[in-house]
This record gives structure tokens, sequence and C-alpha cells, in this order.
């Protein structure tokens, strides 16, 4: 098959775990037939950096064109006091809007030999498998208005979301849901917000339509702490966009490091944008030990989400399970065994167990 596919590293260890994706698309490549067409383009700080926006017009206009886009990380200190407009961040978040990407999916799943780098005990998490619905164009991320009064004495910030945005992420919920464990969980806060409220009467609705999923709600406060004493009882998490920003971070302890969550940006119809959950890690960035497992399963998700290539997707997540069995690990995961190597080296390996699996 022919693919484009755009490339947006980004900032800080973005480019670094992008160069590992790409060695791994180009083994896909070669073992498969395929043919990736890559095209680079900027987008977050460094795009600010060059051309004075965070989004520039040629990334959106290549990103709408491609069959799927790629995106390592943005930010960081050195755009920390520009203006709003002019923060990577809002690069990202522009995509997401242009691209209507309103469905974001966050797998966790433990790995067996990664169970001791977690600070949760291992009966708490093993087990634990599950699957993040972050509503990902609406709420408090887009709301308006949102603004410091001129008298620089108040702030505002605006939660809104209308009825057909709440409608598609919980469908896609259930949807999720149904393809893995059917059970739904909704997380709101429907005890104070009134966004809660129509979040939760939605689900309540849909629910009629999956009888085969059971479905639960619960407050994200409680769910917070679930994640963390009883992660092995949820399958899909259903939630908007705040809230599950917040508990991707949370339950990927569940990992043993944030730098092991891949993700997938979708839409309704339209191209599909794939990132790991981390940042940019600027503390790190440049040092060659960043971990290039998130963005590498990113691709992985991409080949199973955007080209249908299950076969080649599953390869991939295949082979990173036989790396860690084999005890390879970055910096970043703090197990007592095993042998550290640099983000380079994790990808080599990964390479090479695709080679010869
Ligand atoms: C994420 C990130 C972004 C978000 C930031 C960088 C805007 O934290 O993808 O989870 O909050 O969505
Ligand atoms: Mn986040």
């Amino acid at each position: 098959m022919k693919k484009n596919i755009v490339l947006l590293p980004g900032d800080g260890i973005g480019p670094e775990i992008m160069a590992s994706a790409v060695k791994i698309l180009e083994q896909i490549e070669r073992k498969y037939n395929h043919q990736f067409h890559l095209e680079e383009q900027l987008i977050g700080g460094i795009a600010i950096d060059q051309v004075n926006n965070p989004l520039p017009e040629q990334t959106l206009a290549a990103a709408k064109k491609a069959d799927a886009v790629l995106l390592g990380a943005v930010g960081g200190p050195k755009w920390d006091q520009n203006p709003s407009h002019l923060r990577p961040e809002r690069g990202l978040l522009g995509i997401r809007k242009a691209l209507d990407l309103y469905a974001n999916l966050r797998p966790v799943k433990g790995f067996k030999q990664l169970l001791s780098a977690s600070p949760l005990k291992e009966e708490v998490i093993s087990g634990s498998d599950l699957l993040i619905v972050r509503e990902l164009t609406g709420g408090l991320y887009f709301g308006e208005p949102s603004h410091r009064s001129n008298d620089q004495q108040s702030v505002i910030d605006t939660l809104s979301y209308t009825r057909q945005e709440i409608e598609r992420i919980v469908i896609k919920g259930f949807e999720s849901a149904r393809l893995r464990d059917k059970k739904l969980t909704s997380v709101d806060k429907a005890n104070v917000l009134e966004s809660s409220k129509l979040w939760r009467e939605i689900v309540e609705e849909q629910k009629v339509n999956y009888p085969d999923v059971e479905t639960e709600h619960i407050l994200v406060d409680a769910a917070a702490m679930k994640l963390i004493t009883h992660p092995s009882s949820f399958d899909v998490i259903v939630t908007e966009n705040m809230f599950g920003d917040i508990l991707s971070d949370e339950a990927s302890v569940l990992t043993g490091s944030l730098g092991m969550l891949p993700s997938a940006s979708l839409a309704e119809n339209g191209v599909g944008l794939y990132e790991p959950a981390h940042g940019s890690a600027p503390d790190i960035a440049g040092l060659g030990i960043a971990n290039p497992i998130a963005m590498i399963l990113s691709s992985a998700m991409m080949l199973r989400y955007s080209f249908n290539m299950t076969e080649e997707a599953t390869a991939i997540e295949q082979a990173v399970e036989a790396c860690i069995n084999d005890g390879f690990h970055t910096a970043d995961l703090k197990v007592a065994k095993g042998t550290q190597l640099s983000t380079t080296e994790m990808t080599e390996a990964i390479v090479n167990k695709l080679k010869t699996n």
C-alpha cells in the first residue's frame, strides 16, 4: 500500500522519538512491501521560532491532504512567557480543532515485566488494561470567553459543550467498549457541573442502544482514586477533555512511565493524528535517553486505525513487548533488573525484533 504521512516532530524530545518511529515504519515498509511517503512539517515552538506561528498554514494544508499525521510533542520553557496566541500548545490545540479530532483514544496496558517499575503495589496494578476515550475538541480548552480582565483582577475560562459534541464521544465510548470487555465507565462531575448533568443524561439515552455493554457513572474525584486503587475494574472510560487529560497522566503510573502511553486522535471522517500522551520533556531533550515506546506504539495505532494494517500494527506491538520481556528499558523506567538502553538502542532492539519475528 502507498500512504502519505505528515510528520510533526515538534519540540523537546519530539524530534528524537519521531526518528524512532520513522525507523520502525521503514522496517514495516520493507517487511510488508508498503510505501510510506513521509513529509515533515513544523508545529509548536519550532514553528514559532521559524515562522512566528505555532500552526503554520502550510502544516495544516499538508495534514489535511495526508492519509495520517504523526506528532511528537510541543512546548518548552523557552516559550513559557509568550502571549497565549504564540504558545506552542496553541499549535496542538489548533490542529486538533481544525481536523475535528474529537476522539482521543489512550490505551493503558501494563506489561507484566514492568509491574515493578510502578510505584503502585504489583497486586494492585496486575491485570489492569483500560482505554481512556477522551473528548478532545470541546470543554474548557476551547470555550469562549477565555481571558483575563483588563485590570488583571479576574479571569474567565468557559466549559461549554453542545449535545452533538457529547453524543458523538459517548457513542465512541460505547463502540470502543463493545470491541473490548464491554464495560463503559462514564466519568463526570454531575453533582456540580451543568455540563456533566447533560453528559450523564446523554450516556443514559445512548445506553439503550448498547444492552450488551455494562454501563456505570463515576464522579471524577472518585474515579481518580479508583484508578490507582482498583485499576483492573476499568475497561473503557469515557470523559470530557480536561478530566481525560488529567486521568490519562494518572493512569500512566500503572504502566511504570508516561513514556509508554500512545494515543490516537480521530475525526468522524477524515485524517487521524497519532501522538504519545506524554509531553516534550524539555529537561531530557537532546540527551538521547527518551523512551521512544509511546511514539512507536502511536505509529502502530496509526497503522491499525487509519490504514487498517492490523497485522503490521500487531507486529510492532509484539516487538515492543518482546523487548520489554528481554529486560530492555529506557531510563524513565525504574526497574530493578534488566538492561538500560538509549533511545536509539531501544529503537534498534525493536527493529531487530521486527526483522526476526
Ligand atoms: C496532552 C497534553 C496537551 C493537552 C497539552 C500539551 C496542550 O497534555 O496531549 O495530554 O492538555 O491536551
Ligand atoms: Mn496531558
